[in-house]
């Protein structure tokens, strides 16, 4: 570890705690405030040497449609052979983002961060354990926009540059369905899922500025919206055995509509094949739990290229 990390790690990374947090954490949406701009990573030789050594599998880095478009014409594009001060100047005056994942996994200080991070969170909210800690960067354009979506495991949003407005929605319906939250475990569905402009009047709606983190109950949908300026902020996933046993109530449900009966998500459906679909989504979230990740999401259509228009050239 470089002494400079080492320093930033001498003291908590979460500040300001309160302790009636611990009652809030998990159930609604809490701001905390952190420190994690003042990791060295975050000093601009620093990020583009992050970004060069980031392993082919564990990068997208995508140019959106236009505003309104479908995730289906976004464009997935390569960085090899790209200096890291290229992809930051793309990203500062294009249209794109950069998304490093698993951090954790082959960044030696994202892993001493990742360790830190949930080695406090578990401290400090008593019962509150966890395992598959990951942790991933976003590095987005000015403007730029996350569509409305919901994710699979506990997460937390950490600011580290720029501002952006967070919308987070409950995570029942209309918001979310039995039906979309069981698609988007069992993968059938995009992780992409109905929206209507009108949710915005039940939004719970969180501006983040450096240094400050929002997590949020489990599944909530949310979406998010740059302002006017690059944004650079760190995700952390993490699962419970709260979480783990509550997916495979889900996948169950999910196996059990898939074949013409229904349950929901506080059920386990007919009883007669509760137990049958149970155990087979026991054994299919182990595998997805514990398995890895890191196929590429989609075919890379473009590279990098610092001098083409909208920094874009034919792969
Ligand atoms: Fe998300």
């Amino acid at each position: 570890m470089s002494r400079e990390l080492e320093l930033v790690l001498q003291n908590d990374l979460i500040v300001d705690w309160k302790e009636h947090y611990k009652e809030v954490f998990g159930k609604h949406t809490l701001l905390l405030k952190n420190r994690l701009p003042e990791l060295p990573v975050f000093e601009p030789d620093n990020l583009a040497r992050l970004i060069e050594a980031t392993p082919s599998e564990h990068y997208d880095f995508v140019r959106p449609g236009a505003i309104g478009s479908k995730k289906s014409q976004w464009q997935q594009g390569s960085l090899a052979g790209a200096r890291g001060e290229d992809v930051l100047q793309a990203v500062e005056e294009g249209r794109f983002w950069l998304s490093l994942r698993a951090l954790q996994d082959w960044d030696e200080g994202f892993a001493q961060v990742t360790a830190k991070i949930f080695e406090e969170l578990e401290g400090k909210v008593p019962g509150f354990t966890s395992f598959k800690h990951k942790t991933g960067m976003l590095i987005s354009s000015p403007g730029a926009q996350v569509y409305y979506h919901a994710d699979v495991p506990g997460q937390s949003l950490w600011q580290v540059k720029g501002h952006k407005d967070v919308y987070i929605y409950e995570n029942t319906e209309p918001f979310l369905s039995d039906a979309q939250l069981e698609g988007i475990f069992l993968g059938t569905t995009e992780e992409e899922i109905r929206f209507e402009p009108w949710y915005d009047e039940f939004a719970t709606k969180v501006t983040l500025s450096p240094g400050e983190m929002a997590h949020w109950p489990l599944n909530n949908p949310h979406r998010v919206e740059n302002h006017d300026e690059v944004n650079i902020s760190v995700t952390t996933e993490h699962f419970t055995p709260e979480v783990r046993n509550f997916y495979a109530i889900i996948y169950a449900n999910g196996l059990l509509r898939a074949a013409g009966i229904s349950g929901n998500r506080h059920s386990y459906g007919a009883r007669k094949y509760a137990k049958m679909a149970l155990a087979a989504a026991h054994k299919m979230l182990y595998k997805r739990i514990m398995g890895s990740d890191t196929t590429a999401k989609s075919i890379r259509s473009f590279k990098l290229d610092i001098a083409a228009p909208d920094f874009m050239a034919d792969l």
